[in-house]
Order: C-alpha cells, then sequence, then structure tokens
C-alpha cells in the first residue's frame, strides 16, 4: 500500500518522494529530497495531472491503481510542464493506458514528439478553454517560462483547485504530511526560496505575468509539482512568490567569498563588523570554497545588500569565485546593493573582474573598493570596515 492523499473525495494528491537523486537537474543538492507531484481526478472521465520522474515510476503506478475503480482507465493526461521530472513516465504510461489522451498546448506537442516519439493521441489547448469530466470541468492558461515554454496551469473550476506545475513548489520531500497545514511549513521556507532561485528565478519577468493572470482566480487550493499542497493558506505562497519575482529583498546582506591564505578572510571580518555596527544583523556569509552556489543564489536573493570578495589567482578571479558569479549571472536578478573588495599577490585582477560583475547587472556598488596587496594594513582593514558600513547604509535605506 503506497501513501496517496484526498483533495477532495475525488481528487487525489499520487506524487512521489525522491530521496535518491543528491543533484536536481545534475545541479542543485537535494539534502532533503523532493516530492514530484501528480493528481488523478475520478469522474466519469478520469483525468491525470502531470506525472513523475521515470525512476518513480513503480511506485507511482501501484498508487495510481489503488484508486482506479477496476473497470477505469485513464481517459486524459493533463500535461502540464514537460521537464522530465514531471514528464519522464510519460512514455511507459501511455502503454499501460493507450487509450489516454494527452492534453498540452503546441509547445507541448513539439515536446511529446521529442522525447517519446509521441504524436497520436494528443490535444493542443489554448488560453481558457475547457474541459470537462462530467463533475469537474477543468480550465487551462498559459503560463511559458514558468518555467519552460509550454509550462501552462490546470484549474479544476468546482473545487478552485489550481493545478500550477512548478510555480509554487519547493525543494525537501514531503515527509508524512502533504498539505500546508500537515507539515511545519517554517521549515519549508529556505528550501522554496532556493527552489525559486535556482529554477523558476530567472524567470521572474513571465512569472510576474503568470501571477496577474491569477489575479482574479479565486483559489481554495494551490498544487504544485513539487512540495505541500497548499490547502490552509494558498495566498501565502502566492505573495511569497510575488515578492521574490519582484526581486525586492530582506534588510540583510550575503557576504561571498573566497580566501587562499586568510587575508581575504580578514578583509571579510572588517567589512562584516562595520554592517554590523550599522545595526544590520542578518549577515549571510559563504566561503565559495565550502558553500554550493546553489545555497548562495538562495541567500543573495533573499538580501538587498552583497558583498563580493576574494583574491587574485593567475591574474584573474579566484576560479571558485569566477564560477559562482557565474552561476549567479545567469539568474538575472536585479536591484542589489553591491560592495567590492579583494588583494593580489604580483598582478591585480580580482577586483576589476568582480567591479565589472556588479556593473554588467547595474547593482549599485557601494565605495570604496578596496584592493589590497599582500597582506591587509590596518589601515586597510579600516577602508573594508568602511566598505561595510557604507553598504549597510545603502541597504538600510529605502
Ligand atoms: Fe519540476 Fe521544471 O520541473
Amino acid at each position: 500500500m503506497h501513501t496517496t492523499a484526498p483533495i477532495t473525495d475525488t481528487v487525489h494528491w499520487v506524487g512521489v518522494n525522491d530521496w535518491q537523486t543528491t543533484l536536481f537537474e545534475s545541479l542543485w543538492p537535494l539534502p532533503y529530497g523532493i516530492s514530484y507531484n501528480s493528481y488523478l481526478i475520478l469522474d466519469e472521465q478520469v483525468a491525470l495531472i502531470d506525472t513523475v520522474k521515470e525512476d518513480c515510476l513503480e511506485c507511482y503506478l501501484e498508487k495510481i491503481q489503488q484508486l482506479l475503480p477496476e473497470e477505469k482507465g485513464i481517459d486524459y493526461l493533463i500535461v502540464n510542464h514537460m521537464e522530465p521530472d514531471h514528464s519522464g513516465a510519460i512514455g511507459i504510461l501511455k502503454k499501460f493506458y493507450p487509450e489516454m489522451k494527452i492534453i498540452g498546448n503546441k509547445q507541448t506537442k513539439r515536446f511529446l514528439d521529442g522525447f517519446f516519439g509521441i504524436t497520436e493521441d494528443v490535444q493542443a489547448v489554448a488560453e481558457g478553454e475547457t474541459l470537462d469530466l462530467g463533475e469537474h470541468v477543468l480550465q487551462f492558461t498559459m503560463t511559458p517560462m514558468v518555467h519552460w515554454p509550454e509550462t501552462m496551469m490546470t484549474y479544476e473550476t468546482g473545487d478552485k483547485i489550481l493545478f500550477s506545475g512548478d510555480a509554487f513548489g519547493t525543494f525537501g520531500a514531503l515527509t508524512g504530511g502533504v498539505f500546508d497545514d500537515e507539515v511545519q511549513i517554517s521549515w519549508y521556507e529556505d528550501e522554496t526560496l532556493r527552489y525559486f532561485s535556482n529554477i523558476v528565478g530567472k524567470y521572474s519577468r513571465m512569472t510576474q505575468k503568470a501571477l496577474k493572470k491569477l489575479d482574479s482566480i479565486p483559489l481554495n487550493v494551490i498544487a504544485s509539482t513539487h512540495g505541500p499542497v497548499w490547502r490552509r493558506n494558498p495566498q501565502r505562497i502566492v505573495e511569497i512568490y510575488d515578492h521574490w519575482s519582484r526581486h525586492k529583498a530582506e534588510e540583510g546582506v550575503t557576504i561571498v567569498y573566497g580566501s587562499m591564505y586568510g587575508n581575504t578572510t580578514r578583509m571579510m571580518e572588517a567589512v562584516a563588523r562595520g554592517i554590523s555596527e550599522t545595526g544590520i544583523s542578518n549577515i549571510y556569509r559563504h566561503d565559495v570554497s565550502v558553500s554550493h552556489p546553489s545555497f548562495v543564489i538562495r541567500d543573495v536573493w533573499r538580501n538587498k545588500g552583497i558583498v563580493l570578495g576574494g583574491p587574485t589567482y593567475d591574474q584573474g578571479l579566484f576560479p571558485s569565485l569566477a564560477s559562482i558569479t557565474d552561476f549567479l549571472g545567469h539568474k538575472e536578478l536585479t536591484g542589489r546593493v553591491a560592495g567590492v573588495f579583494g588583494n593580489y599577490g604580483w598582478s591585480g585582477g580580482a577586483v576589476n573582474t568582480l567591479s565589472q560583475f556588479v556593473e554588467n547587472r547595474e547593482w549599485e556598488n557601494v565605495d570604496p573598493i578596496v584592493e589590497v596587496n599582500c597582506t591587509p594594513t590596518s589601515k586597510d582593514l579600516e577602508e573594508c570596515r568602511m566598505l561595510g558600513r557604507h553598504l549597510a547604509e545603502r541597504v538600510g535605506s529605502p
């Protein structure tokens, strides 16, 4: 017997937990696992909404079979999103339920052919179209690039359940509880921000477009493809996504730095002291030789201030810091206030590269930019402290 969970008498969560995958998309760590959520609607016509990753197929099929009345098959598979964490099971599912018609949109058709060679029994729907299952009527809305071009959402009009795809999702598997009122939802906050900033954040503009479409729709339940189903307070996750996709931030500073022999660490500590002296206590420190970019991106998304510091290596930027700035640059985050410091032995390079990075983002670059030769002097450390103070003053201002 596998765990399923009723959202209503006829709408069921049939998702699976993945505790085995260590890196989502082979990029982003999953220290607490992840869930792939799928939903089964039992009606005159049976519909399944999204599937799961191929590795989780056996458990998933058993869940569906547990709930399906004996004489019933699956009439429709609604594909909100084709990334293989949700579409991986489609090929085999189609073999199990050959009568199953697949509902997507024009872009979905292209991916179904590309990933599975499926071209038959596929119906493309457009914005606002509906599908009548008997008691339940589903309405489709196109939300491209949240997170792929084919992404759409499906709204169950009677019970007002939004099957939202990746939007409103989170890292972190479901340990027993499936709904927001069954889990300690505050535990998920960091993982939700990490998921948003790592996966969806790059497409913030398109997320805002999607949120505008949802503005006028009553939502009793938000059923995403990852993490808890929101039924106690669905508006909460909508507000959080709105905040993050506007690139709004908290009054805090993320310090992202590297240090080979401790000199840059001393500079970092002086900067941090300067920040603290202004009364800001939200200081998140990431040593790039230790922190994975996934967690750095999360905290840079969280905080208005960012400090970038590192040594020069082979006339350029310390490679671990270069790697993180590369990851961060991909995310196209706007509206941050930045400070830059660094040092060098025989020739400079790091500070110029970091300043250029800040300029390319059109982030505000706070003075002074501190560049030190070898070991920082007391005067250098005082400059670092002033950098921290100036940055914090800008972070604290509206
Ligand atoms: Fe959860 Fe974009 O896939």
